[in-house]
């Protein structure tokens, strides 16, 4: 399947194009499920749907989350949580009712049960109409990392030295970053009807050049979305620029 790609000059313009599809999608269909992320990518993009939300264009209200990933050992109210992240970022901003909102729970106290019950949550009151996604500079959607198998539903992983490096700017020190997280996996996530896939600034662009140009590969996660009919990357020029 071809991937659509939609590139916008910054930053800025990428984050109000995401934001607009996930309103559309709202708008279309009030009691949609979304898949949302974390990380440094989506900020923008939910800084915009809080500022839609305030200025009346949608509501949340019948809307469901599935977010993609938690990190294990760490509180629900760490500041480095996700279920903190979301709720900072977009929840607590929003008319979205709390007990709608799903994320991992990385404190369970028996993991792999932990994992049925997100990948049971997902067929249960999802698959998300939307999902949205970012992608490490290794290829990594969620925290699959490479080597994932595409068969891979929601799972346990070790973090690569790369990835925690990546997400050590959000911790005090690098040695804080947890060692393990919680992700839907690859088949998890082409469950989804929709995807769009965000990125921006240069140290993305290898990695957008290498899903666009490159085979579907284990090796490379983010390749596994050209086997899914729906996909947008919503990317901005310097993300592009290899392209
Ligand atoms: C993190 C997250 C992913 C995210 C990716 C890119 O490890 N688990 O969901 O898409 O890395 O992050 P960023 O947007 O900060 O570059």
């Amino acid at each position: 399947m071809t991937v659509k790609v939609i590139v916008k000059e910054d930053y800025h313009e990428m984050s109000c194009a995401a934001a607009h599809f996930i309103e559309s999608k709202i708008v279309e269909k009030p009691g949609a499920v979304l898949g949302l992320a974390t990380g440094g990518t989506p900020l923008a993009t939910y800084e915009e749907l809080v500022k839609g939300y305030k200025e009346g264009k949608v509501s949340y209200r019948q809307a469901c989350t599935l977010n993609l990933d938690e990190y294990v050992g760490l509180e629900e109210d760490h500041p480095q949580s996700y279920h903190y992240f979301m709720r900072e970022k977009l929840f607590d901003h929003i008319d979205i009712d709390a007990s709608n909102t799903h994320l991992p729970n990385g404190n369970a106290e028996n993991i792999d049960h932990e994992c049925q019950r997100y990948e049971g949550l997902i067929d249960e009151i999802g698959p998300p109409d939307l999902q949205v996604l970012g992608i490490g500079i290794n290829g990594h959607i969620g925290f699959n990392e490479p080597g994932t198998s595409f068969d891979s539903t929601t799972h346990v992983v070790t973090l690569t030295e790369s990835t925690r490096k990546a997400n050590a700017r959000f911790f005090p020190t690098a040695e804080d970053v947890p060692k393990h997280s919680i992700t839907m996996g690859i088949r998890s996530i082409l469950k989804s009807k929709q995807i769009i896939l965000l990125a921006s600034g240069e140290d993305k662009a290898p990695a957008i050049q290498r899903l666009l140009e490159g085979e579907i590969d284990e090796e490379f996660p983010a390749s596994a979305l050209k086997n899914h009919p729906d996909v947008t990357l919503i990317v901005d020029e310097s993300a592009y620029q290899g392209v």
